[in-house]
């Protein structure tokens, strides 16, 4: 062995002071964040919508057209504006090479609520750059740090909201990875006090204002000591505050078994999680209540929120010509949560009941995202009728 790896280590050394130094400003960023935005105080509210690409435009202009058939007073007193944001797209993104193209993002940034579809995140092997995935960068660029994701089995028993943190974790610092040599790459994984502290305190208080005696709080902290062993103590240190809800702890794979134990699995009621479980979790959760394409997430933060898809932009759909087969539930349910945000409890209501009742009830049209089923088009028309 007379590998002298100096310079290799000094240039990894330089690159991770970097990361440090960036992770200690967006701590002190968040730490100094302002409370949360007082919708009731706006004078209007600005919601802008971003179709994405793939089957993104066909379902969020679906939700968007029942959105404003569900606020056309408030439009119509000034009260509410859509806004259509167009330029997310993977070609867009890949002309300026970046996750999401400047002018973009400075229209996101003058909405208060964003309903945003599907967009594509290149992945190894794909013609496009490596860009960053465009709903984890806007996560970060509007600091949406809790990504809300509920699964509802009705006839099972299944009720359960996920709060997973959506800033930090192994996705905070993103395309950022070093590879040392050759032979060694690495990546990072990062937890925060206010990061954890803001994320605990939204599932709590959830908890607590919808009569959910149950937190469970997820993590790895038997092997990734450090960052989710913090996690796991902010989040049971702050559970003392809530004395009425019983708070117990998972690691994230036993927990991922107890999901399909149909006896155990109704007992879970709000999940906290860190970024990576969250992400898998929620896709597995999902799939009980009906695939991906049926559940809808809120991202939000204290400043903006965006309201998307759990799913992808199905590029092999739109290949196939099956774009117009897309399942709009997904987004349907997504607006169900920002119309809740915002306060519009009775329009979320409405929606939620017309969607229960079309997707569990009646079935008179399913989507199947194939020509077995109803197109997009018919199914939003149906949604409609049931308002
Ligand atoms: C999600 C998605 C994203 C994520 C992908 C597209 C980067 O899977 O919203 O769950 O990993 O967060
Ligand atoms: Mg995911």
């Amino acid at each position: 062995m007379n590998n002298n790896y100096d310079a290799q280590v000094k240039e990894a050394v330089a690159k991770f002071e970097t990361l440090v130094r960036g992770q200690l400003e967006r701590v002190e960023r968040i730490n100094a964040a302002a409370d949360f935005v007082d919708y009731a105080s706006l004078d209007k509210l600005i919601i802008g919508v971003c179709g994405g690409d793939g089957i993104g435009p066909v379902i969020t202009n679906a939700a968007q057209t029942v959105l404003e058939k569900l606020l056309a007073d408030k439009v119509a007193a000034g009260k509410v504006e859509f806004r259509i944001i167009d330029g997310l797209t993977i070609e867009n993104r890949v002309a300026v090479n970046k996750a999401i193209p400047d002018d973009v993002l400075d229209e996101l940034k003058k909405c208060h609520v964003i309903l945003k579809g599907p967009t594509t995140t290149p992945r190894a092997g794909d013609p496009w750059p490596n860009i960053e995935s465009a709903n984890v960068a806007m996560r970060k660029e509007l600091d949406l740090f809790a990504n809300v994701r509920p699964v509802k089995v009705p006839e099972q028993g299944i009720d359960w909201t996920f709060f997973r943190e959506n800033t930090e974790g192994s996705y905070a610092v993103g395309s950022n990875g070093q590879h040392i040599t050759d032979d060694l790459a690495m990546d990072f994984c990062v937890t925060t006090t206010e990061g954890t502290n803001r994320i605990a305190r939204l599932a709590f208080e959830f908890a607590k204002n919808n009569k959910k005696d149950r937190v469970s709080i997820i993590t790895k902290a038997n092997v990734i000591k450090t960052t989710d062993g913090k996690f796991l103590r902010i989040c049971e240190e702050m559970s003392k505050e809530y004395p009425d809800i019983t708070t117990d702890e998972w690691f994230i794979d036993i927990l991922t078994a107890k999901l399909i134990d149909e006896k155990r699995r109704r007992d879970f009621k709000v999940f906290i999680l860190p970024n990576l479980y969250g992400d898998i979790i929620t896709d597995e959760a999902a799939e009980f209540q009906g695939g991906v394409g049926t559940a809808g997430s809120a991202n939000i933060g204290k400043r903006y929120a965006m309201f998307e898809a759990i799913h992808g932009s199905a590029p092999r759909m739109m290949k196939e010509g099956r774009g117009i087969y897309a399942d709009p539930c997904s987004m349907l349910r997504a607006s169900v949560m920002l119309l809740n945000h915002v306060g519009f409890n009775a329009e979320a209501d409405r929606l939620e009941k017309a969607l229960d009742f079309c997707m569990y009830t009646d079935k008179k049209y399913t989507v199947t995202g194939r020509d077995t089923g109803a197109t997009c088009e018919t199914f939003v028309n149906y949604v409609i009728e049931n308002l």
